[in-house]
């Protein structure tokens, strides 16, 4: 939807995008390229992040679009929204953040970094499923955008149905069709536990249990993935979410957000805090893919 807003014609059709966004948004940047884009992929030297003033000098007059995720989905390195913001800003640039892998884990505050454009999903950390997906817009950038995919939802008056499309002047304006109902019935139960929690408490206790991650799998000479200062990194992909303990009442149960579980996929937990106030480091397969964030060392 964002990207149906603009045109990538000479000489503002620069996209600014760095090596490790996720694939999906890396392809959907590349298709442009048939529409005119020019597209500048910055490197990381570590695979763990791409360093900020890499990201700013990449940036010039001929940038239209600066795609950047809050949190790199490979390693949960933060990425410096309000630097690279400023930077895109500073050239005429507009940003679109991916909030994927931070919203519900991580305090953002889109006015105040004056971001022009966030996107995410509610499939990870908002706990939710596949089919909802959100995007901001800046509201006073808003009215002069013209999307070319808007469905009959950012119409003026959507139940008439009329043959030319007339856009709103609010968000509604950049809506597609149907809407997707269940997946925004599914959304909900997640939404509301995040917000009773607040993400505040959720980002204390992600740092805290993942201080004691990096701690524990240092002691056993474990690859990090992640950085190791807790202020630049996100999670060690971990997150805290009520687990399915909670929802059948065993005896973990009764302080799900206490019981620091599952990786986003699910596959295996690799640390339970016990109640006895013990840790339990569980070896599991999900963390022997090398592109994540924790790996025992050796074969
Ligand atoms: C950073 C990031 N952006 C966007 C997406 C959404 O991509 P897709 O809709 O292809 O799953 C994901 C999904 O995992 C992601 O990790």
């Amino acid at each position: 939807m964002v990207l149906s807003c603009f045109d990538f014609r000479p000489p503002r059709n620069r996209i600014v995008l760095n090596e490790l966004e996720f694939p999906s948004v890396r392809y959907l940047y590349q298709a442009l390229r048939d529409s005119g884009a020019e597209l500048v992929v910055v490197p990381s030297d570590d695979g763990i992040r791409v360093p900020t003033e890499r990201m700013i000098e990449a940036i010039d007059e001929r940038t239209l679009l600066v795609p950047f995720s809050h949190v790199l989905y490979r390693s949960a390195c933060i990425q410096d929204v309000a630097a690279i913001t400023a930077g895109a800003h500073r050239m005429g640039a507009y940003v679109v953040l991916d909030t994927y892998h931070s919203a519900g884990v991580l305090p953002l505050d889109v006015h105040g970094l004056a971001v022009d454009f966030a996107v995410g999903g509610v499939l990870k950390w908002l706990c939710g499923g596949p089919g909802a997906a959100f995007l901001y817009v800046r509201p006073d950038l808003r009215a002069h955008l013209k999307p070319r995919l808007a469905g009959w939802q950012a119409h003026r008056r959507p139940f008439a149905f009329e043959g030319e499309m007339d856009l709103r002047e609010d968000a509604w304006r950049f809506l597609t069709g149907t809407p997707q109902v269940p997946a925004l019935y599914a959304a909900r139960p997640g939404l509301e536990i995040i917000n009773k929690v607040g993400v505040a408490n959720i980002r204390a206790k992600s740092v805290r249990q993942t201080s004691l991650l990096v701690e524990l799998a240092r002691e056993r000479g474990w690859r990090i993935n992640s950085p190791l200062d807790a202020a630049e990194r996100r999670e060690l992909r971990f997150a805290y979410r009520p687990s399915p303990a909670a929802v059948t009442g065993n005896r973990l149960g009764h302080e799900a957000l206490d019981v620091g579980v599952l990786f986003s996929h699910a596959q295996n937990a690799a640390i339970a805090e016990n109640h006895e106030g013990g840790v339990a480091v569980a070896r599991s397969t999900a963390y022997i893919e090398p592109s994540f964030a924790l790996v025992p060392a050796g074969p």
